[in-house]
């Protein structure tokens, strides 16, 4: 079934569902049932020249359109936002925004005004940019009491923290970049200073706990007291600076804030690096659950915006949410698959063997990135190799060639090396 949005606010996260959506929208027809069309896109700025799509510069345009299922709101800020999502829910529409400021600071007359409403009301965008923390609250974790919520909820002040402490970035340079790539605010106060994360910690404890939460009572403190010596001294004695939100249940009584922490080297929050978020989520039954992406940004967070448009119509259609499957897999084959090894055997210690070895690896067009031969007194000494890229296929080749040599005792190990960088692609 076709679903038709009215865009408003074509900055860097309606751009992006703009540029999602025409690479998309067949594919997310295929696998949902649910064929998006953008059907006006409202921007104050003139941005007829940059979209196929019909342009106003006018909000009412949108909200009056008869024809429209779906406004989403990008805008950011109180107003007119909030009249605009209220006018939409009045209207019978349903509502997507990304505005966590709005849904935290007036978020009972939002939430009370959707509860009425004909529409419905989804923010999966407003928190965590693309990480689906929402859904994952309100869906995946709805069996357990949530006792706590811990995150890196702020891109940007993630974003600096972590070039001041790998790249000696000034705080001013590291703003400027995050800014540049579209991780930051409008008025990006709001970020360094911590309301931003402290608007997301808010709502998410409403979901989690299902309390209201009043923005007065969380302790909030941003980042821009942080210096360069705070963070060395940190790394010296094994901790790592981290914009964290906290909010726990302690005998019923919410501890909530916003706040520079050090948390050690070997939490998992820890490695959460650049504009990277991650919300643990404690539940009673699951334990701890920890959620990790990009959380800020235009296309992570368009990602958000479509999965909340898609739910709404499924919901409201009743389209059944089964598995497409378009047509069997194609498999790639071991002599494609690419891999770095380490090669682990157990060799006499004589002259010449290195190179026999080396030899069927050459053979083979397998690249040794390092040998190491620990000197033991033993009849049989182990050699570690690591290889450059090799094909699969022809690392089982080798590995039964050597396999076959009189000098070599045992089987040889071979363990492939998963190169992956650390925000985990
Ligand atoms: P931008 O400032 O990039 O985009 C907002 C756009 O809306 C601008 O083009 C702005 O024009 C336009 N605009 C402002 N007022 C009106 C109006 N009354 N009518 C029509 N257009 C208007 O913001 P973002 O895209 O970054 O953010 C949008 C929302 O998404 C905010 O609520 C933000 O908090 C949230 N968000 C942002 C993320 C990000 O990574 N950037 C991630 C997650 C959420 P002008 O600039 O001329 O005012
Ligand atoms: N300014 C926000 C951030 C955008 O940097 O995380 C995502 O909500």
């Amino acid at each position: 079934m076709k679903i038709r949005c009215g865009l408003i606010g074509f900055g860097t996260v309606g751009s992006g569902v703009y540029t999602l959506l025409q690479k998309h929208r067949t594919d997310i027809y295929k696998k949902t049932g649910v064929d998006i069309e953008l059907v006006t896109i409202c921007d104050v700025r003139d941005i007829k020249d940059t979209v196929n799509v019909p342009v106003t510069g006018s909000w009412q345009d949108v909200v009056n359109d008869a024809s429209i299922d779906v406004v989403i709101e990008l805008i950011g800020g109180i107003e007119p936002a909030k009249t605009i999502i209220l006018s939409a829910l009045n209207a019978g529409k349903s509502v997507v925004t990304a505005n966590k400021k709005l849904l935290a600071e007036s978020g009972d007359e939002i939430f009370a005004a959707s509860q009425k409403a004909k529409g419905a009301l989804a923010f999966e965008a407003a928190i965590g940019g693309g990480i689906p923390c929402v859904a994952a609250l309100r869906n995946g974790l709805v069996g357990n009491a949530i006792q706590s919520v811990v995150g890196i909820l702020n891109g940007t002040t993630n974003y600096i923290l972590t070039r001041m402490a790998e790249d000696g970035m000034s705080f001013d340079e590291a703003l400027k970049l995050a800014q540049a790539k579209g991780y930051a605010e409008a008025d990006p106060t709001f970020d360094i200073e911590g309301f931003d994360a402290a608007h997301k910690i808010a709502l998410l404890s409403m979901l989690a706990y299902n309390v209201r939460v009043s923005m007065q009572n969380i302790y909030i403190e941003g980042i821009t007291k942080i210096t360069s010596l705070d963070i060395k001294y940190a790394n010296e004695m094994g901790y790592t600076i981290k914009l964290l939100g906290v909010s726990r249940m302690v005998d019923d009584k919410l501890d909530i804030r916003l706040q520079p922490v050090m948390i050690p080297f070997t939490h998992p929050l820890a490695s959460v690096r650049n504009e990277f978020n991650a919300v643990m989520y404690n539940g009673d039954m699951t334990g701890a659950v920890t959620l990790y992406g990009k959380g800020a940004g235009s296309l992570p967070t368009a990602s958000a915006v479509v999965s909340d448009i898609v739910s709404i119509a499924q919901k409201q259609n009743g389209i059944k949410d089964s598995v497409y499957i378009a047509n069997d897999a194609q498999y790639l084959s071991s002599d494609d698959r690419m891999l770095r090894y380490y090669v682990r055997l157990h060799t006499e210690d004589r002259a010449g063997i290195l190179s026999k070895i080396s030899g069927v690896f050459a053979s083979y067009n397998i690249s040794i990135a390092s040998v190491i031969q620990k000197e033991v007194n033993a009849p049989y000494v182990p050699l570690v190799i690591t290889t450059h890229a090799a094909s699969e296929a022809a690392m089982h080749k080798a590995k039964q060639d050597i396999e076959q040599f009189n000098f070599v005792n045992g089987q040889v190990m071979v363990i492939p090396i998963e190169d992956f960088n650390s925000t985990g692609e």
